[in-house]
């Protein structure tokens, strides 16, 4: 029993020293390799500008096409929106990794190379395509591929930089035209938030939603600002069983527990460690998450489990729809699911959740363990939650779960 308890403690200390650990993910950063090339200056601003570098960074074997400060202002000069900026640059992150070497070796000469506009939501049918051609000479010509076929509306220039196979940096010669990406986003009353989902891996949630009321709890917010984190297929299909067996109001809520009432990009998301409402917030129904992140991942976390954003479906403000590796499953509808712990478990201490249903700004971000930061009210709460035990914030809290875990494998 000794033994027991002297292993379980470890086995704390071990999973808290994890998260004291420096994180040592050697992850790629598209602004510090663009820092280094003036001449790509203003390209690198607009790829901060329009939330895109977080969204290379996150992604692996992806080649970013980049245009020096000439190219970019000329697509300046037309004043288009952020929204069309950031579509028009999402066209030149191709889904895969094309080096010189990759490039002057094409299959059959000509390729067709998926793109982030392709990938994330506005992009109709084949726009967001670059077709990728190998011509005479020794020149590669790249051309979106609802370009009327010309092959040659921006040529290879020269590489800038290369990890293989995770990122390359290579310079066109100008800015890839597409009138599809240039056109203003669609205002946020006309975008279709179940087509989106359903385009884009995340089609047995929308089919959920569309059966329930929820629905219109989504639709309700759309214009004031709104984050979707939908379930991808493969988790949602396996959770099925279990929300079938969810009463009527069980649904509904689970279903908006997967939102909150406030637009966040994902570098906003990145930013900001803590509780959140979500949509199915409602005055003594809590309903909220942790959002925590180490700097590349960002993870949802409720009592019951621990999911990471896998893919952006669309991040157009005020509207931002990520996918999910795993199903939220609130606490206030799985309390069975939550193991007895065998030390007390402090729960993170919430501000407040807002008695307006669906309107609230989401909670800010956790405070800190300092008690000067504490939010004031939810006492008589608190002190059910926390049994006397210290105050934790988001990371060591992720960390107590985890020991929890532990200690429950092992006893
Ligand atoms: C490529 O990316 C993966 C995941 O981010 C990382 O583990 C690996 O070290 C990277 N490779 C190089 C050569 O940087
Ligand atoms: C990427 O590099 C830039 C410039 O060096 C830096 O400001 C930024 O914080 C870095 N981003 C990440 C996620 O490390
Ligand atoms: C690229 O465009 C050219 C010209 O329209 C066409 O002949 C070629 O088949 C296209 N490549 C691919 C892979 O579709
Ligand atoms: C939105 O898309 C769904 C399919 O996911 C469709 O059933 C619905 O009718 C569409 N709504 C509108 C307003 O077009
Ligand atoms: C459904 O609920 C019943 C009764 O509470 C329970 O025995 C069963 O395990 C549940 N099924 C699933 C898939 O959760």
């Amino acid at each position: 029993m000794q033994l027991r308890h002297a292993a379980a403690a470890a086995a704390v200390v071990l999973s808290l020293s994890l998260f004291l650990l420096p994180s040592t993910t050697n992850a790629h950063n598209i602004t510090r390799i663009l820092a280094k090339y003036p001449e790509f200056s203003t390209f690198s601003h607009y790829l901060t500008l329009t939330q895109l570098a977080p969204e290379i960074n996150r992604r692996e074997t992806i080649t970013v096409c980049a245009v020096d400060n000439a190219a970019m202002s000329d697509l300046l000069s037309k004043h288009l929106t952020i929204g069309a900026i950031k579509n028009v640059l999402s066209l030149h992150v191709l889904l895969d990794y094309f080096d010189s070497k990759k490039l002057h070796q094409i299959t059959d000469g000509t390729a067709l190379a998926a793109t982030m506009f392709q990938a994330t939501g506005s992009a109709s049918g084949s726009a967001g395509f670059v077709n990728i051609t190998d011509l005479k000479g020794g020149k590669v010509g790249f051309s979106p591929q609802d370009n009327g076929g010309h092959v040659d509306a921006a040529t290879f220039v020269k590489p800038v930089e290369g990890i293989p196979y995770n990122i390359s940096v290579i310079q066109i010669s100008s800015i890839l035209p597409s009138p599809e990406a240039e056109a203003p986003a669609p205002g946020p009353s006309q975008m279709n938030i179940t087509a989106l989902m359903t385009a884009h891996g995340c089609k047995v949630f929308a089919e959920t939603l569309l059966a329930n009321p929820a629905k219109q709890t989504f639709e309700d917010n759309v214009e004031s600002g709104l984050t979707i984190f939908c379930p991808g297929d493969d988790a949602m299909k396996s959770f099925m069983p279990k929300y079938k067996n969810l009463t009527a109001s069980g649904k509904q809520s689970l279903l908006e527990f997967h939102a909150i009432p406030i637009y966040q990009s994902l570098s906003g998301l990145k930013s900001s460690n803590g509780l959140m409402n979500t949509l199915a917030t409602d005055g003594a129904s809590k309903y909220d998450f942790t959002v925590q992140n180490d700097g590349t991942e960002v993870t949802i976390m409720t009592k019951i489990v621990t999911a990471k954003i896998i893919n952006t479906l669309i991040d157009e403000q005020p509207v931002a729809i990520y996918e999910l590796n795993k199903v939220l499953m609130p606490k206030e509808l799985f309390k069975g699911a939550i193991s007895p712990a065998p030390a007390p478990a402090p729960e993170a201490d919430a501000p407040k959740s807002s008695k307006k249903k669906h309107r609230s700004p989401p909670a800010p971000a956790a405070p800190s363990d300092s008690p000067a930061d504490a939010p004031d009210g939810d006492v008589a709460d608190q002190t059910a939650d926390s049994n006397g035990a210290v105050r934790f914030d988001g990371a060591r809290f992720g960390a107590l779960i985890l020991s929890v875990w532990f200690v429950v494998l092992l006893l």
